[in-house]
């Protein structure tokens, strides 16, 4: 996992544009595109859902790397395959049986991702490393864009990125919030190769081909 892989967050896009951001996007060459789901009730927004994701699908052909911020997943899956999803991380805090979900995700031919709040401890995900295909470790509190980034949580990169090069030596490790040019080489450096960054990525002064730039230097 030596590739850095950007995913920008379209939280952060212009929502009367999300077209044109999201094919800038890809033309930026960010092959991920990150799409964040919130209910209003696992965390305290609302964004959006599967019929904005379906629209957005003949946009790009990125890889559509979905993070559920919802209280009931196991209820979506279905919808957000149809909607074109690559990828569906969903929080270990949510109300399911988490090996049902993973099963769920994968019967669908799409990869799964577990990930976990800020005070959430590790010890919940572990037990799960060789069943998925991607550990986020959020570096924010879930819910919005534009906060500060959390250098506690690299405690819990470089934990989980030893644990996997034990039974899992594929698996991917993303990092959401805060991720910018300084702390995409924190987060590099304690073992993260995929980066989620939205106000970086859709609100770079100098565009997004130079955001792309700075994140993967
Ligand atoms: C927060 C979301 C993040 C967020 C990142 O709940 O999961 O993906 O949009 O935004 P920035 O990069 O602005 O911190
Ligand atoms: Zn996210």
């Amino acid at each position: 996992a030596n590739e850095i892989i950007v995913s920008p967050s379209i939280l952060a896009a212009d929502f009367a544009n999300l077209a044109q951001e999201v094919k800038g996007a890809y033309d930026a060459n960010a092959k991920f595109l990150h799409l964040d789901v919130m209910d209003g009730h696992f965390v305290p927004n609302i964004s959006f859902g599967p019929s904005v994701i379906a629209k957005l699908r003949p946009c790009s052909e990125a890889f559509f790397d979905a993070h559920l911020m919802i209280s009931h997943p196991q209820e979506y899956i279905q919808s957000f395959h149809e909607a074109g999803c690559d990828h569906i991380t969903f929080h270990v805090e949510s109300d399911c049986n988490i090996q049902e979900v993973i099963d769920q995700i994968h019967s669908y031919g799409m990869s799964a991702g577990l990930t976990l709040k800020p005070g959430t401890d590790i010890d919940s995900i572990i037990p799960y490393l060789d069943k998925i295909q991607m550990v986020l470790i959020m570096t924010v509190e879930p819910g919005f864009g534009g906060q500060s980034f959390m250098h506690e949580m690299m405690g819990k990169v470089s934990t989980i990125r030893e644990h996997a090069n034990k039974v899992n030596p594929s698996l991917h490790i993303e990092v959401d919030g805060g991720i910018n040019k300084e702390t995409s080489k924190i987060v590099r450096a304690a073992g993260a190769n995929i980066l989620v960054a939205g106000t970086a990525f859709f609100r770079h002064p100098q565009g997004m081909q130079e955001a792309q730039k700075e994140l993967t230097s």
